[in-house]
């Protein structure tokens, strides 16, 4: 998905599925559709969320030729409003209103004996794919089951809450927003670039999402810039039931220390994170509740080539959330919440989509779903992709003359985006 687009992850079909979709139904694909199509599914999405329970598992299925056919009768018989129902009827619609489109769907057999084979081979295709599909549909439902409670946990996190989400306008916090309001929340974001923010107001407005997503522009390590930006969009501190701190930058040294780079990467990543805990935490206190999500890195655990700077406003990060939850806990405030999530590599602007990065790097969207899903079941730590983050630890725990040896070596080729 565009990491600068705000449709909802369900209601979005990306260029692959539209295809697939095309080849389904025997159509032509056209470029002149597929961008009405997303407008549309858009405006859908945003005027029927949240999707809740087995319906929410079959939207989020992404599907191969076979699975389609299962999706498109059992979504015409039970699950009429399923995102799927909507993606194939509007293909059918839009195309019908085309030329192309229009022949090759009106496009007629003759001759008597002709016709009544298609409508034999039709009938049999329909009732092989039914049977088919009904063992599919079981198999789909006891994978449900298994992961229901989890699923529950989540919906019950988010669906009606205000979400706070610093760093909104790509990225992480981006996809972190697309899947929070496919889950009912709604989601008030800052950041810095004007352009951005103007970009996904008009996306909002387009999808009529109305007050369920706000943003404001401020810079998160300016000292009262969140505060500021959270009143001028009517919002209250104790509205917010839960603040993801995302906003962060990463600048590689120009040289062998590059003390500007710290500053500034500090006053963002750290700084930024406590301005922000600033403009919540006294309304918090009072209200005895809240949850706080700290986006920091698996790089905090240790040193890296030409990025030190980052590595070590992440470690102080980390720790900066591992006392803030003492300190909750030691002012008896159990109801105020922390998680930590350390992720390896998310293809985003941070990361080159080069080398070694592009293999290891995760798409940002399943990293926005993985992160939501820890933070619904109540991890208060979640480290992610598993072998990222156990390579990390031996990595971390390795003698510290053939760490440095091997380090220096790897993270030397690879070279960091900058802001
Ligand atoms: N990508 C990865 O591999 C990776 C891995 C581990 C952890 N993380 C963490 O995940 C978080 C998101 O990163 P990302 O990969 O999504 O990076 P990204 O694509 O560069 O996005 C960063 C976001 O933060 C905002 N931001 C930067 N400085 C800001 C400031 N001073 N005030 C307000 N907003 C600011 C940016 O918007 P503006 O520029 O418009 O302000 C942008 O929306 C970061 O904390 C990063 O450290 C990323």
């Amino acid at each position: 998905m565009d990491q600068t687009q705000l449709t909802l992850p369900t209601w979005h079909l990306n260029d692959k599925e539209y295809a697939l979709l095309c080849r389904y139904l025997n159509l032509t694909p056209s470029a002149s559709i597929y961008p009405k199509l997303a407008k549309y599914l858009g405006r859908m999405g945003a005027s029927r969320i949240p999707l809740f329970g087995f319906d929410r598992w079959l939207s989020e299925i992404r599907p191969g030729p076979w699975s389609l056919s299962f999706l498109d009768i059992w979504t015409r018989l039970w699950f009429r409003s399923n995102p799927w129902r909507f993606k194939l009827n509007a293909m059918v619609a839009l195309h019908e209103c085309d030329g192309v489109g229009f022949r090759e769907m009106s496009r007629q057999s003759t001759g008597k004996t002709r016709i009544w084979l298609e409508i034999l081979g039709h009938s049999l295709g329909y009732g092989f794919h039914f049977i088919l599909g009904c063992f599919w549909l079981i198999f789909q439902f006891v994978s449900f089951g298994v992961v229901r409670r989890n699923w529950k946990a989540e919906e019950r996190a988010f669906a009606g809450k205000t979400v706070l989400i610093t760093g909104i306008s790509r990225g992480l916090g981006l996809a972190l927003s697309r899947h929070l309001l496919a889950l009912g929340a709604k989601v008030v974001g800052v950041s810095r670039r004007a352009d951005l923010l103007e970009k996904l107001k008009n996306d909002a407005a387009e999808m009529g999402l109305g007050e369920r997503f706000l943003v404001g522009a401020a810079d998160v390590a300016v000292p009262g810039a969140v505060s500021q930006a959270l009143s001028a969009m009517g919002i209250s501190p104790s509205e917010v039931a839960m603040v993801i701190i995302n906003a962060g930058i990463k600048t590689p040294f120009q040289d062998l220390i590059d003390s500007e780079t710290i500053r500034r990467t500090f006053e963002v990543n750290v700084f930024g994170a406590a301005e922000t805990l600033q403009a919540l935490l006294p309304a918090w206190k009072q209200k005895g509740r809240g949850h706080v999500v700290f986006i920091s890195s698996l790089g905090r655990h240790h040193g890296m080539v030409s990025t030190g700077a980052y590595n070590a406003s992440k470690a102080a990060l980390s720790l900066l959330a591992d006392s803030l939850d003492l300190d909750l806990r030691a002012q008896k405030l159990h109801q105020i919440h922390t998680t930590v999530v350390e992720p390896g590599l998310i293809h985003t602007q941070m990361v080159q989509n080069q080398g070694l990065q592009r293999f290891l790097a995760v798409d940002v969207d399943k990293a926005a779903r993985r992160i939501l899903r820890a933070v619904g079941k109540g991890k208060s730590f979640y480290r992610f992709p598993k072998l990222f983050a156990l390579l990390t630890m031996a990595v971390a725990l390795m003698p510290q003359r053939l760490r440095r040896a091997w380090l220096s070596q790897v993270t030397s080729t690879e070279r960091i985006d900058r802001q």
